[in-house]
């Protein structure tokens, strides 16, 4: 393709000679006049078309490009290109810019950009939901005007940001606890980073209450002992005295056991992976044996029936399984009183079995039922301590569940007594007599 100037060179030879040529030919005057015409044809050609590109500079529309001929065609079509070329690079910007501001905001952390003047500039979902911003309604507003907790307002004014601060009761519509730090880049500008600590929070608290409690639970037997040693050692006792006094010392041994054991199984349950569905639990067998020991605890005062609905087995961990039915049947005998009524059920429901205990005991008071299953949650600690209750039944049992699948459910009217059962699901249920021997 020629050049432009080859062009233009070209145009201007062309003129030349036609205009000699008619010199030569016709007249001189006949020659300049066809030099003149041609070159204010070209001329008048050149400012329409300087015009019209004029125009499409000032109001562009994208795609449309102006027909001419020669050097015209050739400018609006390299513009054109031009024009094409720079679009595909501002699309291209902005899809970078999209993707980086989707990765912003799919990221689990508040983000905040501030100008050199502590201005909100941007900030991503997160950052609204944790510090009540509006990235629209608060941009270009300075930060210490939006964000106006003192510890903050402190934090920022003070110029190190080596650290995070923890920032607690944030947020509108959620409580959280921020871990918030700052970070400066470019020229003064900042970034806000904030993380949701509530759930760690939250678990140091409950690790902060497990020790104390542990503590406290084995201290109260722990004393106990060490009085009596000390009275053991510096008293003249006659053998009947020393031996009542071993023997409480035992029994508070035995308390301090069942606690390390209690809370051994319950280290195990948490640890170890979920119970295997290939091996069936003899409910028969199993339910009979809880009845002997409910009798055995109850040493006749209760009144105990058991009823087996269905020959389901649970797929399961037997002695799981077994802690969990025997901590509500005994909560039953430990908590009724004399004379009471305790009935055992194993029967099919409509999406599986269930295990009920229902007993005509005092019953739990509607506060008391969901705090059941924490650690240590007593509900009249001295009557439990007198019953030899570490408050860690429920907790394992909630565990047992679980990790079976199924559903602890309470029932309870106060001064009527409660109904405890626990829920299995088809998926974790056999009605296949022989299905252990047919998996071994
Ligand atoms: N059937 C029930 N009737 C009335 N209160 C009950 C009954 N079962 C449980 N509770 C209350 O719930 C509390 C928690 O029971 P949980 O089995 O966790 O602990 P515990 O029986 O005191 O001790 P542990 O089972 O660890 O030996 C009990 O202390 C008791 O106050
Ligand atoms: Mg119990």
């Amino acid at each position: 393709m020629l050049s432009l100037q080859t062009r233009l060179f070209f145009i201007a030879t062309l003129v030349l000679v036609i205009s000699w040529l008619v010199g030569d030919l016709v007249s001189s005057t006949a020659g300049w006049l066809t030099a003149v015409i041609c070159l204010g044809v070209l001329l008048a050609y050149q400012l329409w078309h300087a015009s019209k590109l004029s125009k499409l500079l000032l109001t562009p529309k994208h795609g449309e490009i102006p027909r001419a001929m020669g050097i015209w065609g050739e400018i609006y079509y390299r513009l054109h290109k031009l024009t094409r070329a720079w679009r595909d690079q501002v699309i291209e910007v902005e899809q970078q810019h999209q993707r980086f501001i989707q990765a912003i905001q799919a990221s689990p952390n508040g983000v905040v950009m501030l100008n050199e003047e502590d201005q909100m500039e941007w900030c991503n979902a997160f950052a609204g939901a944790h510090f009540g911003l509006n990235a629209r309604r608060d941009a270009m507003q300075r930060i210490t005007h939006i964000l106006r907790k003192p510890a903050f307002v402190q934090y920022i004014l003070r110029q190190n940001y080596r650290d995070p601060i923890r920032l607690t009761n944030m947020g509108l519509f959620e409580e959280y606890t921020l871990d918030v730090q700052i970070f400066p880049y470019g020229d003064k500008q900042k970034l806000i980073l904030s993380q949701d600590v509530s759930q760690i929070e939250k678990t140091d608290a409950m690790r902060r209450d497990f020790v104390a409690n542990v503590s406290h639970e084995l201290k109260t037997p722990l004393t106990v002992l060490a009085g009596f040693l000390e009275t053991v050692q510096e008293l003249e006792l006659s053998p009947e005295d020393r031996d009542r006094y071993l023997e409480l010392m035992s029994i508070q041994t035995g308390r301090m056991k069942t606690i390390v054991d209690d809370l051994l199984t319950l280290a195990k349950l948490e640890g170890n992976p979920e119970p295997p569905i290939s091996q069936a639990i003899p409910m028969a067998k199993l339910l009979e044996k809880l009845k002997l020991d409910a009798e055995g605890l109850s040493q006749g005062q209760h009144q105990i029936t058991l009823t087996n609905r269905t020959d389901k087995n649970i797929l399961g961990d037997e002695a799981e399984m077994y802690s969990a039915f025997s901590n509500l049947v005994f909560n039953a005998v430990r908590y009724t009183p004399e004379g009471g009524k305790i009935d055992v059920v194993w029967e099919n429901t409509d999406h599986g079995a269930e295990f009920s205990v229902t007993d005509t005991g005092p019953g739990i008071a509607e506060e008391h039922i969901p705090r059941l299953t924490e650690r240590f949650y007593r509900i009249d600690r001295s009557r439990s301590r007198e019953t030899g209750g570490t408050g860690l039944g429920m907790a394992i049992v909630k565990h047992v569940i679980n990790r079976h699948q199924g559903e602890l459910k309470i029932q309870s009217v106060l001064g009527e007594g409660s109904r405890f059962s626990l829920i299995l699901t088809k998926s974790r249920l056999s009605s296949d007599k022989n299905l252990n021997e047919k998996l071994n």
